[in-house]
């Protein structure tokens, strides 16, 4: 083995006639008499390992015939152009070492269900389908930070722990500090803001929680959200910007990732290649007359839950924005629409096909006595939120931002029934393990 360089799948392109090794595990096995087939992955992709009964030592190749899905082995061979693989390649196997016989792997390639798949997360990340989310995942992530880094925003980490809450007080985990509660952090926003104050335009990127005790297909209790906050902005320029950012995240996935998303997630592409500028912006008002419309019956004042998400979002072949919710049922820091004060200058992105909420955000309220007022409304006690304050005692300016839930976007982009399999160890309210 030694002789031969070692290099990654991804690279065997560039090792066409050459002898290389490979060290990986094995994914699947088949056999044909003279011939086994090893389909042997690294993490950077597959390739068909090939054993010949004449090529190799006999022992050798009995001992091939018995090896067990995902033992860990270094292949040793021969890279041979092949146009009927995916990849293009396939090895023509000279020598094989073992390095783990992996007895009696848990995931064979028969249906498991979800809950057992969720108990062997850690091993269910090595299948194919997981990688291809998981890679997604990470496109989006870096989609994500081009966008800002490319237009002067600068990265601004807001802390986890955290003395106040920022999203209402019904979903807060607190943990004990010292003598004192501290919570984990909701959101960024609240530091978000004295960061533009201090650099312009910022954004928070960092894992946000919620104690959520509802069990849907779209909530974590652990998420990651990407969360701008850019002074001197107003609702109608936060609009302008998340969606001039969906768009830029969803070309840049659909530039790198088509064969994954088509071949190993079957994801239609047609509804994210409409993804595309304007995206219609109704208001909340004009969003409860069509899904009562619709059928759905909803009044003014109820709250847009999922289901009314979808049939108002299957109205639309993008995604749509919409604005100006009834103030009463939004947080604490949202500016009053001063056209209307029973509304909050704020604006949730539902994703198309059913995916819900991806963003949600709006324009802060500037004024400190107006904020003193609607700390008080919402019941939150004022000494948390004093240094918050202090950013409209000195050189308050109107400013706006919104947050992007990465999982949710995910799903939606990977076309994922459910937020579990969007991160590789999803924590909600039934699940703290592995
Ligand atoms: O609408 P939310 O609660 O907004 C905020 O937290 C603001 N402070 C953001 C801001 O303006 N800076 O959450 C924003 C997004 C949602 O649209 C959704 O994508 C995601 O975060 N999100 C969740 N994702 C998974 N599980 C949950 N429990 C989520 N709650 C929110
Ligand atoms: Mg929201």
């Amino acid at each position: 083995m030694s002789e031969a360089p070692w290099v990654y799948i991804q690279d065997i392109h560039q090792h066409e006639g050459q002898e290389v090794a490979l060290k990986g595990w094995l994914y699947a096995k088949r056999s044909s008499g003279k011939l086994h087939f090893l389909q042997v992955r690294d993490g950077t992709g597959t390739i068909q390992a090939v054993l010949f009964k004449g090529d190799v030592p006999e022992e050798l190749f009995a001992a091939a015939d018995k090896l067990p899905q995902e033992a860990s082995i270094a292949v040793r061979g021969a890279v041979k152009k092949d146009a009927r693989s995916p990849l293009g390649f396939e090895l023509s196997v000279k020598d094989l070492a073992v390095l783990q016989a992996a007895e009696g792997y848990p995931i064979t390639p028969k249906e498991h269900g979800v809950a057992y798949l969720m108990e062997h997360r850690h091993l269910w990340l090595r299948s194919a389908r997981q990688h291809a989310i998981l890679r997604v995942r990470h496109s989006i992530v870096k989609a994500v930070r081009d966008y800002f880094d490319e237009r002067g925003f600068t990265l601004f980490d807001a802390p986890i722990l955290t003395p106040a809450a920022c999203e209402g007080t019904s979903t807060l985990f607190e943990v004990p500090y010292f003598d004192q509660k501290a919570y984990l952090t909701q959101s960024g926003q609240l530091y978000g803001e004295a960061g533009a104050m201090a650099l312009g335009k910022v954004y928070v990127f960092g894992p946000t929680f919620r104690a959520e005790k509802s069990k849907t297909r779209r909530h974590l209790t652990e998420f990651w959200m990407v969360e701008p906050e850019v002074a001197f902005m107003d609702l109608a320029g936060d609009m302008d910007l998340a969606e001039d950012f969906l768009v830029s995240v969803v070309a840049h996935v659909l530039a790198r990732h088509e064969r994954e998303l088509k071949e190993v997630l079957e994801r239609d592409l047609e509804p994210l290649r409409r993804v595309q500028k304007p995206f219609p912006r109704i208001s909340y008002t004009e969003a409860v007359e069509r899904i009562a419309k619709a059928g759905h019956p909803m009044k003014w004042g109820d709250d847009i839950g999922g289901d009314e998400e979808t049939v108002l979002a299957n109205q639309f072949d993008r995604p749509v924005m919409v604005h100006r919710y009834p103030a009463a049922m939004k947080a604490f820091y949202f500016k009053r629409d001063p056209d209307d004060t029973k509304l909050a200058l704020g604006v949730d992105v539902l994703a198309p096909e059913g995916y819900g909420e991806i963003v949600g955000g709006g324009q802060r309220e500037e004024n400190i006595a107006t904020l003193e007022v609607a700390l008080k409304e919402q019941g939150l006690p004022p000494e948390p939120f004093s240094w918050y304050l202090d950013l409209r005692r000195w050189g308050s300016v109107p400013h706006a931002g919104f947050g992007l839930g990465i999982e949710r976007t995910v799903a939606w982009i990977c076309g994922l029934h459910h937020v579990r399999e969007t991160i590789p160890f999803a924590r909600t309210i039934e699940r703290l393990a592995p």
